[in-house]
This record gives C-alpha cells, structure tokens and sequence, in this order.
C-alpha cells in the first residue's frame, strides 16, 4: 500500500525509516519531510495543516494510510476532514478524531477529563479575564513554585513555572490579557509535582490498546537539566527507573481510565496516546497528555520494536490490534539531539553539514535538515538526532556522543550528559 507520513521532524524521519521495512509498503511519502526522509521515500513539499492540499496527494498518489507526525493537523481535525469526505473516507488516517485531540489541544479539556476517570494529577483550577481577581486570591493560598499553563496549543512555551506568588500573579494578568494570543484566553493553575518525569505511549483504537515501550527525555538545553525548554535534546528508552512495579501502576491508574475515558466520551480515537507522566514518592501522576509520539521519544521508541508497525497501524483498522504483540528490543537505545547555535532561541539556518560518512553504529534520524544541491544543509533548531543502542543506556550514550563529534556544522551544540540522573 502507498503511506504518506506528514512533518518535518526527527520524529517523522524515524516514521519513515520504520515503515519503509515494511512488506506492506510500496511507496512512502513524506510532506513535507527532511533531507533524510527523501532517502526513504518521495518529499512532497505540502503543509500537512492544508487538508485540501493533503487530500488532492492522497489522491494523486493513491495513499491508503496517513500517520499523522505533529499535533497541528490533529487539533485542527484532519481525522474529521478525512472521515467526512466520501472522496478519501477509504483512506486510514492514524490519528484522533478533533474531539479526542483535545487531549493535548486543551489543558483544561485534559484536567476535566483526568478528575472524571480519577486519574491521578496535579491539583488544579482554571481562570479567564472575567474569573482574574478569583485566580489572583487562588494564587495567594498556594504554595510556590506555582505551574501556569496557557489552556491552548503555545508551541511548547505555554507553561510557565514561577517561583513566587507576586511573580505567578503578574503572569496570569499577562497570560489572560494575551500573552500566548488566545490559547491564553483561559489560564490553568496547578500545584507544582517534584520528582522525576517519563514518558509512555499507547497505540488505541479506542477501545483495545498497546503500550510500547517507555522513554524520557531531556528538555532543558543546558546540561543538568538547566536553562531553557527546547522540543527535547535527548532521550533514552528504557529508564532504568521504571520498574514493574511502577509501570503496574502506571497501567491501572492511568492507561486503563484513560482509555476507558475515551470510550465513555465516545471520542473516535485511532492514534497514539502520550503520557507525559512524573513519579513522585514512587507514585505516577499525569503532567500532560499528547495525541502524537513525542520527539525525540520516537527517535528511541521505535529502533527498539521489532513488530511491523504498518501492520500495527492496520490493526487498528481492522479490530486486531489486541492480537498483535508488541515485541522489544531488549537492548537499550539513547539517542542525543545536535542543535543549531543560539537555539531554542535565535539561531541561522543554513549551515553545511559535514561527516556523515565517518559516523557508524548510530542511525541517524534528520530533524531540520535539507538538501541543497549536493550538500546537506541545517534548516531548523533541533537538527540530526543520533541513535544508538548498548547493553545499558551509557553503552548506547558513548556512542552516540564519538559521532556527535563527527558531524559537523558551524554553531553545533549537544548536551553530553543525556541520562545524567538515571
Ligand atoms: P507541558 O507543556 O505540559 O509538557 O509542560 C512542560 C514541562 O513543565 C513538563 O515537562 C514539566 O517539566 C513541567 N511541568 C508541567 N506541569 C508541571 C507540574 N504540575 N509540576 C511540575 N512540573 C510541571
Ligand atoms: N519530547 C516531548 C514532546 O514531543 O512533546
């Protein structure tokens, strides 16, 4: 079958260098894609948010399944776009619905969501503009550091974690009055969670489930989680931290009431679920949900399943993905980001990339990359991520870190300790 993949990024590569192992797949498309994609199949330069443009390919090129990389197209309802278009209804779309993308679209969609299943979760209350004194007094009974989220999509800027009361209130009035546009028009303020964070993702149907194999990442650019939020520097999978016993937990409380929350809702939900989750004092409590894989997570995630994941994405289609075993690489992965000079702040782009050639044993999955002639070229702030496996993820680290060095561009930056506090 023809598959087209949409975005950009390392995620998206890695889609694509999965998918294209697979019996089941006989072209790949990849819009708008990267310099690494086009060596896994045809770059087709679309915005995966223009639907019109998304559906005159599908057609043309007579794609069969889409697997949506970024939240954007999700939130703005690709899924119902499809679904609703007797033109391309035939054609899969891995994804949820725009109802079911709210999970990530929307905080305070996702905290509703949370407290009528009992999932366990930061306490928390949500203010606009007309409730602004009410989040101001709300403020002064916390207990800083205190969490601000805009409600809707910031591009990953919308949490705010202040550690004063004076500095939370002053916030809020700059959140409600616009700060984040109008995914701050509805602010919500949570209790602050310590400990230390993971991430799980679960393929659904909406019904049946799969949970893949668990990762953290690395979102501060600075080395010992210092500075500021990036899209995420590093990952490893699996953190040693997450035991059974944890992850016991983490499937009653959590992945069985959220899926059984999206059954009851009667969201259409035929994608992935990502659990941004923190353990605290050795219980596991939601920081967020997603309704896409995380990047870099897939980066790790993916090397480490042995399945056909075409057939995986097919059987959520046909009702068998309970029959379908999620096999693992036993092996750990780690994957570390190189990002351009001055990111996640101003950067250039455009820079000639070098040494391709001499690093092995890692894959190497391009994030903003592109082709310029015969020279590969950065295009964006996060831009080669480098995956390699170990007996452990120090192993793997040692790895990845010998072709970090061997890749170059002017700017080049990596954080050398990815799992520093594993
Ligand atoms: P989010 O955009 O929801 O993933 O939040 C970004 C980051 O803010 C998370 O990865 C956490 O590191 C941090 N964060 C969010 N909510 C909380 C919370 N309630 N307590 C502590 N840290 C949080
Ligand atoms: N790495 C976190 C994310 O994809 O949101």
């Amino acid at each position: 079958m023809n598959i087209l993949i949409l975005g950009s990024g390392g995620r998206e590569h890695t889609f694509a260098w999965k998918i294209k192992q697979s019996p089941l797949c006989s072209n790949l498309f990849i819009a708008p894609g990267n310099a690494g994609t086009s060596s896994c199949g045809s770059n087709i330069n679309i915005n995966p948010t223009d639907f019109e443009k998304v559906k005159a390919l599908a057609l043309s090129e007579k794609i069969e399944m889409i697997v949506v990389g970024p939240e954007a197209p999700l939130v703005e309802g690709i899924f119902d776009f499809f679904q609703n278009d007797p033109e391309v209804k035939h054609i899969q779309v891995v994804g949820p619905s725009k109802e079911g993308a709210k999970l990530e679209g929307s905080k305070a969609f996702a905290k509703e969501f949370m407290a009528e299943q009992n999932i366990p979760t930061a306490a928390y209350q949500e203010f606009t503009s007309n409730t602004l004194e009410e989040g101001l007094n709300y403020i002064s009974t916390q207990t800083p550091p205190i969490v601000l989220k805009a409600d809707g999509l910031a591009a990953g800027k919308g949490v705010l974690i202040c550690p004063t009361i004076e500095e939370a209130q002053m916030e809020l009035k700059e959140m409600l009055s616009g700060k984040f546009g109008s995914a701050s028009a509805k602010v919500v303020i949570e209790e602050f969670l310590d400990g230390i964070e993971f991430s799980v993702f679960v393929l659904t149907d909406g019904k049946d489930y799969k949970v893949l194999p668990v990762a953290k990442d690395y979102k501060r650019i600075g080395e010992g989680d210092t500075g500021l939020n990036t899209g995420g520097m590093g990952a490893v999978s699996p953190p040693p931290f997450v035991d059974e016993i944890l992850m016991q937990k983490v499937n009653d409380r959590i992945i069985k009431p959220t899926i059984k929350g999206i059954q009851e809702r009667g969201f259409e939900y035929e994608g992935f679920v990502f659990i941004g989750l923190i353990r605290v004092d050795n219980e596991p409590y939601v920081i967020e949900y997603n309704c896409r894989m995380g990047d870099p997570e897939t980066e790790v995630v993916l090397p480490r399943m042995k399945n056909d994941l075409v057939e995986l994405f097919l059987g959520i289609r046909n009702g068998n993905l309970n029959k379908i075993e999620i096999i693992k690489d036993e092996r750990a992965a780690t994957t570390v980001m190189l990002v351009s000079g001055g990111y996640p702040e101003k950067y250039e782009k455009g820079k000639a990339m070098s040494g391709f050639e001499k690093a092995s044993d890692s894959i190497l999955f391009h994030a903003g990359t592109k082709q310029d002639g015969e020279n590969i070229v950065t295009n964006g702030g996060r831009v080669l991520a480098l995956t390699s496996f170990g007996n452990n993820f120090q192993e793997a680290l040692k790895i990845s870190k010998n072709n970090a060095e061997l890749i170059d561009f002017e700017g080049k930056y990596y954080r050398k300790d990815i799992g520093f506090d594993l």
